[in-house]
């Protein structure tokens, strides 16, 4: 089956002083979805932003905020983060003692919820949240910071939690996130993503950020499951 990928840039790699800008440029050059990486320096080594400015985002962009928390115990956050207009919490099976709960508590606000899976963590964490799941969000780089390569033993666990998701009759989005680039993207996708989350690749990208964008949606329009 071949689908439509979507295009999630990170804003990790933007210049946080022209976040704005860096929207609206990715949103112009046709970018589905907003990925915004949210870290404590607790969870993750590395500290980044809260809700104020997933409200100013939300003022910039209809495009969906796709909200990565890497915090500890997401619980006590995400009703704001819900208020600050994200349309999709992904949390960390690790951050909390009650991911079901947690899951819950998003889709009660309002909002999608996800599941992201460390590289070592495996994809049987789903089995029974599978469905109050609307996104899985395979990590392929260990969190925490942009620009770190990918690792390609995390493609027998997309095509994993691909299983799961058609098993469970789930439209879920498959998700990736790090490392993602022209060469990595039709790996991922043969193996079932259905989303692309790429930073440094279109942020840091000297030929701009339009030119990443198609160049990665170029990179995928041939590539097909392997399933
Ligand atoms: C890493 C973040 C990613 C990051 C990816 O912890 O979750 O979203 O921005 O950056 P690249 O695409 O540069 O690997
Ligand atoms: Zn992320």
């Amino acid at each position: 089956m071949n689908r439509y990928v979507r295009i999630a840039p990170s804003i990790l790699s933007a210049d946080f002083a022209y976040l704005g800008a860096a929207i609206e440029m990715a949103e112009a050059a046709g970018a589905d979805v907003i990925h915004v990486d949210v870290m404590d320096g607790h969870f993750v080594p590395n500290m980044t932003i809260g809700p104020p400015v997933v409200a100013a985002l939300r003022k910039v962009t209809s495009l969906p905020l796709d909200v990565h928390l890497m915090i500890e115990t997401p619980e006590r956050y995400v009703e704001a983060f819900a208020q600050a207009g994200a349309d999709m919490l992904t949390v960390h099976p690790e951050a909390t003692v009650h991911l079901h709960q947690v899951l819950r508590q998003i889709r009660g606000l309002g909002v999608q919820a996800g599941v992201s899976l460390n590289p070592a963590t495996p994809e049987s964490v789903l089995r029974y949240v599978v469905g109050l799941v609307d996104l899985v969000l395979v990590m392929t780089v260990n969190p925490g910071f942009g620009g770190q390569d990918f690792l390609p033993e995390m493609l027998p666990k997309i095509a994993a939690v691909r299983g799961i998701l058609d098993a469970a009759g789930s439209a879920a989005w498959l998700s990736v996130d790090g490392g993602i680039n022209v060469e990595t993207a039709p790996l991922v996708v043969a193996h079932g993503a259905t989303h692309l989350v790429a930073g440094s690749a279109i942020f840091a990208a000297a030929e701009g950020v339009a030119a990443a964008i198609s160049a990665l949606r170029g990179s995928v329009s041939a590539a097909r499951d392997v399933a």
